[in-house]
């Protein structure tokens, strides 16, 4: 199993040899939290920030060192001919993804485009996306933090380690509400669930590759639903949206099991990796606990030191998903995580629960 998956040694921005000259679209509350903060660990100069409120524009380009603001992103891609814009704002009152037309004005500018989940809100959109991405030979990199945090990163090692087998299977619990289905015809109405599926979703296609179909069940009070999922590979999967679980709750749980092995993840931070050990003979042992070179391995962030690990802009991915980006940038290499091929297959299994109801099965992905 890799080792080098958690190892990398982080640069300070001002550290970097090279950096892209960045511009920034939407000054919100979201990017003041997470995303203008981890740049601080990217080799971006921010040369400009762009909101509709000139006024936040002007505090977010001051706070985090951009030379210039603007109210109109064209003005701004005209002036400032950034090689990559950041794009994190909100939904039209149509329910529209604000964040596909932006980014189709930053790709004709011959800009490279990070732009925040969710993409787009129809494959037929993210298509389009891809095919202005071609012609204009640039990168467009979707924010899916959870594939790149450093827990999913080890998850993923193990996961394809000849020593777990193939992923037979996986369980993600996620608490989320799912409208009616005589309401999910309205995108104003699905607004919310396609702002969070990004999340279970990436995880889900990133572990496990591509659904081939998916039937899921619906609780009226909450929106709750529980999804029966079979993967192009054979795997099977249970995709538990748990609308109706206490604020106060960790949110997300994910089992992924192997051949006589399984990995968890608990609360996006703790991971326990149960290996591969010998069988017990039934009524004989008196003892619970395994072999010490195949016991179970536990990993936990530790929370007393003011370091870069236990700080949510790393354990969270946020860092890693930019850099991730601007390495793509500077090695001319394209995307795998965050693509718009993923991208696409969200929104697959977006439309699946749009078309499909409560109790049937519908085809994700035909090809
Ligand atoms: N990955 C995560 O952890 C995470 C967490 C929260 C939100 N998000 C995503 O971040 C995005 C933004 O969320 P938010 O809560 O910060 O929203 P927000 O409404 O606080 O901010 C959006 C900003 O975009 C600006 N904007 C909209 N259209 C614009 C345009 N044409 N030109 C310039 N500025 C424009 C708005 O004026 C606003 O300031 C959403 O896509 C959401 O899904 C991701």
């Amino acid at each position: 199993m890799g080792t080098t998956e958690n190892t990398r040694r982080i640069t300070y921005q001002f550290e970097y040899e090279e950096r892209l000259r960045c511009a920034f679209i939407g000054a919100g509350g979201h990017s003041y939290r997470n995303i203008y903060p981890a740049f601080q660990y990217a080799p971006v100069e921010l040369r400009a920030v762009c909101d509709l409120d000139a006024g936040r524009a002007a505090a977010y380009a001051g706070i985090f060192g951009a030379a210039r603001h603007y109210s109109d992103h064209r003005v701004m891609l005209e002036r400032e001919k950034p090689t990559a814009v950041f794009i994190v704002t909100s939904y039209d009152a149509d329910g529209r993804v604000q964040a596909l037309d932006l980014a189709l004005d930053c790709l004709a500018a011959g800009a490279h485009v990070w732009m925040e989940k969710p993409t787009a809100s129809s494959t037929a959109e993210v298509a389009k996306l891809a095919e202005a991405a071609r012609l204009a030979d640039r990168i467009v990199v979707t924010g899916t933090k959870t594939v790149f945090s450093p827990v999913m990163r080890k998850v993923k090692a193990i996961v394809s380690s000849p020593e777990f087998g193939e992923p037979s299977s996986i369980f993600i619990r996620y608490p989320l509400s799912m409208p009616s289905f005589e309401r999910r015809a309205s995108l104003v109405e699905m607004n919310w669930f396609l702002d969070c599926i990004f999340h279970p979703a990436a995880v889900l296609f990133h572990l496990m590759g591509s659904i081939d179909r998916i039937s899921h069940e619906w609780e009226a009070k909450t929106g709750a639903s529980v999804t029966a999922i079979r993967f192009q590979s054979g795997a099977v999967g249970a995709l538990h949206l748990a609308a109706g679980a206490s604020p106060g709750s960790p949110v997300d749980r994910t089992e992924v099991i192997g051949n006589n092995a399984n990995v968890v993840i608990e609360n996006g931070t703790t991971l326990t990796y149960y290996r591969p050990t010998p069988a017990r003979e039934s009524g004989r042992v008196g003892s619970f606990l395994t072999p010490t070179e195949s016991a179970p391995l536990r990993w936990e962030p530790e929370y007393t030191y003011g370091q870069l690990y236990n700080k949510n802009l790393f354990y969270l991915g946020y860092v890693d998903e930019i850099v991730y980006f601007c390495d793509c940038i500077m090695s001319g290499t394209a995307p795998d995580r965050g693509s718009l091929t993923q991208a696409f297959r969200i929104l697959e299994l977006f439309e699946a629960y749009r078309r499909a109801e409560p109790g049937t099965w519908t085809t994700v992905d035909a090809k």
